[in-house]
């Protein structure tokens, strides 16, 4: 049984040095199966294929699905459809429950099941499938005079709606008023590996267990969802991920493809059934961030001081299950004004379910936040970072704590002076170079420091001074099997190569989701905990065998401190004064993220987020045809992600300290603040190059023409 173990900070050793991935060679070997590629050696022996069958409709009703001539096909074992499939038991999740009512909520829902011995069978089965709709009207476009449901709170739990102090009163009065609408578009989680499932049910101790590979951002989640669905108990579903490719999000929870596994195997049991989704398929099943329409008002004095902040966010959910990006929350802690208010407000459309995307809320918002702020600054005849300096807060402008640790300015002192900032000229439309316009621009970023809870960790001793450490958080390709041998042996007073990590099962100790930027504080804080209680119960040198299994107490300070992380974001732009083509030569982040543990894993976390952020401010943009509810770019030709031509001089640095009032490692959580602010500081850029101001993204060439 797991304890609590308050935590002390630990003695760094490895932390913060560059320790190669421990999972590389595997990976760059093509030793680290993906969930799709387990196969005997895993327990995945013979097994089936399954094939999607999506809604060709938005919204209706199924009257006949006609399986005959895909059962009819060689190779095809079984269709299932709403008629046929297993029962779930009751639930609110409408995205989860699939197959159990005629009902088509959106266009691309699963709406049949094709199993077959082949994957091609499967696929060419899937296509013989016909189904017939009723078809009933649908609403599939996200627009001001239909965004006005309010939801009760905004992701995960935060308040829908903010206000203090009288803000009408104080635009009024103001100097100087910004007053803008910026939008947001639609975008779609594009990780390397599409998502996939094996699912498999047998016996064990005259108990059925549901076992699964699945690319997933947290087995466990997985698990707990699945498995009162499926009338279960939660650990007779088992749920691994030894590696993921990626997620960005789209893997936090499950969505329907992995309940459609889970549901076919049942129906076949005894062989496994596997689901590789496809790239076209993941844009209507795997979660997207949400289109935003943000209208802003900034209104300051003369000095650039701000008294007002309003931020009125609309954007779209889905009728299906409500999913509200909280894209005004970074507004509410940003920057100090006596009067402020944010609320969102939601179409519900029948579409595909929105979800998690890398910085959901904070990526959207500030990038309306930021470029309403350069646009301030440049009324107010301010540099941009003059402005921000002047409106820092002393405590936070949300709770009125202190700040633990807000190191903002610093952020941009640093990138200034590498960035070369001080010889910028004041004005827009200053600098020519041939045919190109060249700008600069900034942007503040910020992400919330999270410590979940609910993380455990188990230390056992191999004898010879090595230890097995066990904990089922996954590592979807950030480095996380790296960092927690790094924090283990630290933590244990040994060298990386004595720890044995055993992570990604839900058989080991439970571990929150690898999102929120929480995974390494929350971890690794158990995996502390854990350590630190053995060493009290049996000294340094432990008999083998002996095993401890802690959890970390929450910090007695989390009520009384903000905790976030702060960042400064600086580009360059250079625009085509004949064509409009944008290009971002130098891109540079900055960040206070509290004690980095691995430099070569945190910068690829940071790179990685400027990249993303430099493609949602250029490239990405789901197209979806309101007129049939179905997103028009579904491959990585029509809907472009930032490539190795896009991204040129790109940099990541941090500053130097330690936050051990968070954790007990000193850190605070890398993995989203990279693509906060990126958007705006590249919009910034190109409004300084060429005097025009863009205020949505992506930012396409035709905006300069
Ligand atoms: Mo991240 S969008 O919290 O996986």
């Amino acid at each position: 049984m797991s304890v609590e173990q308050q935590t002390t900070p630990v003695r760094v050793r490895s932390i913060g040095t560059h320790l190669d991935r421990v999972d590389g060679v595997a990976k760059v070997t093509g030793r680290a199966p993906y969930a799709v590629e387990h196969g005997e050696a895993d327990g995945v022996v013979d097994p089936l294929h399954l094939w999607l069958v999506q809604s060709t409709v938005a919204k209706g009703v199924v009257v006949d699905v006609d399986t005959e001539s895909a059962r009819d096909h060689p190779g095809v074992i079984a269709v299932l459809d709403h008629a046929s499939a297993p029962r779930l038991a009751e639930s609110d999740d409408g995205e989860l429950a699939i197959l159990q009512e005629p009902t088509v909520h959106f266009r691309g829902q699963i709406v049949a099941l094709v199993l077959a011995e082949t994957s091609e069978a499967a696929r060419e089965g899937a296509a013989l499938v016909n189904v017939s709709y009723d078809v009933e009207p649908h609403e599939a476009e996200l627009r001001e005079d239909n965004a006005s449901y309010r939801p009760d709170s905004v992701n995960p739990d935060m308040e829908t709606d903010t206000e203090e102090g009288d803000v009408d009163a104080a635009i009024a009065a103001a100097d100087i008023v910004v007053e803008q609408t910026y939008r947001t578009a639609y975008e779609h989680n594009n990780p390397l590996e599409p998502h996939a499932t094996v699912a498999w049910w047998d016996e064990e101790d005259g108990r059925e267990i549901l076992s699964m590979f699945d690319s997933s951002q947290g087995v466990h989640g997985v698990a707990q969802t699945l498995a009162p669905m499926l009338g279960l108990e939660v650990d007779q579903v088992r749920v691994r991920a030894p590696y993921v490719g990626g997620g960005f999000g789209s893997k936090g929870e499950a969505h329907a493809h992995v309940m459609a596994t889970a549901l076919a195997a049942r129906t076949v049991r005894g062989r496994p059934v596997k689901l590789a989704v496809t790239r076209q398929q993941m844009f209507a099943l795997t979660g997207y961030r949400t289109a935003t329409i943000s209208h802003v008002r900034l209104g300051a004095g003369a000095d650039g001081r701000l008294a007002a902040i309003e931020h009125r966010v609309q954007e779209q959910s889905s009728a299906l299950k409500e999913y509200a990006e909280q894209t005004a929350s970074p507004t509410r802690m940003m920057y100090a004004a006596p009067h402020r208010r944010t609320s969102h407000r939601l179409a519900l459309l029948d579409v595909a379910v929105p979800s998690w995307m890398r910085a959901p809320g904070e990526m959207p918002g500030m990038f309306a936040h930021e470029v309403a702020m350069d646009e301030l600054a440049v009324e107010c005849g301010l540099d941009p970072i003059e402005l921000r300096i002047r409106n820092e807060p002393e405590l936070d402008p949300e709770t009125k704590k202190p700040f633990n640790n807000r190191r903002l300015l610093d952020c941009f002192r640093r990138g200034a002076e590498r960035f070369g900032w001080s010889s910028r000229p004041a004005h827009a439309r200053a600098t020519q170079d041939g045919d190109w316009w060249v700008g600069t621009g900034v942007a503040s970023a910020t992400y919330p420091a999270m410590r979940m809870p609910g993380n455990a960790a188990r230390v056992r001793s191999l004898g010879a001074g090595r230890y097995a450490v066990a904990i089922g958080s996954v590592d979807i390709g950030t480095g996380a099997r790296t960092v927690l041998t790094q924090i283990a042996a630290d933590a244990l007073g040994v060298e990386p190569g004595a720890i044995d990590l055993a992570i990604a099962d839900t058989r080991l100790p439970p571990a929150s989701v690898a999102g929120g930027s929480s995974g390494t504080s929350s971890w690794g804080s158990a995996v502390v905990a854990a350590a630190q209680r053995f060493r009290a119960d049996h000294g340094e040198h432990p008999d083998p065998g002996v095993e401890t299994t802690a959890s970390a107490a929450d910090d007695p300070q989390a009520d009384e401190l903000a905790f976030h992380s702060f960042g400064s974001v600086f580009a360059e732009a250079r625009v085509h004064r004949w064509t409009g083509e944008i290009r971002v030569p130098r891109l540079l982040g900055v960040y206070s993220v509290g004690r980095v543990i691995n430099p070569t894993t945190a910068r690829s976390q940071f790179i990685g987020g400027l990249v993303m952020g430099l493609s949602a401010g250029l490239f990405e943009e789901s197209y979806r045809d309101a007129r049939f509810g179905h997103m028009v770019t579904q491959d990585l030709a029509s809907y472009h992600v930032a490539s190795h031509a896009d991204v040129l001089d790109i940099d990541a640095e941090w500053l130097e300290e330690s936050d051990e009032v968070f954790t007990p490692m000193g850190s605070r959580g890398i993995g989203e603040i990279g693509i906060v602010g990126t958007a705006a500081a590249v919009a910034n850029a190109t409004y300084h190059a060429t005097g025009m101001r863009v205020r949505s993204i992506p930012i396409t060439p035709d905006r300069f023409l």
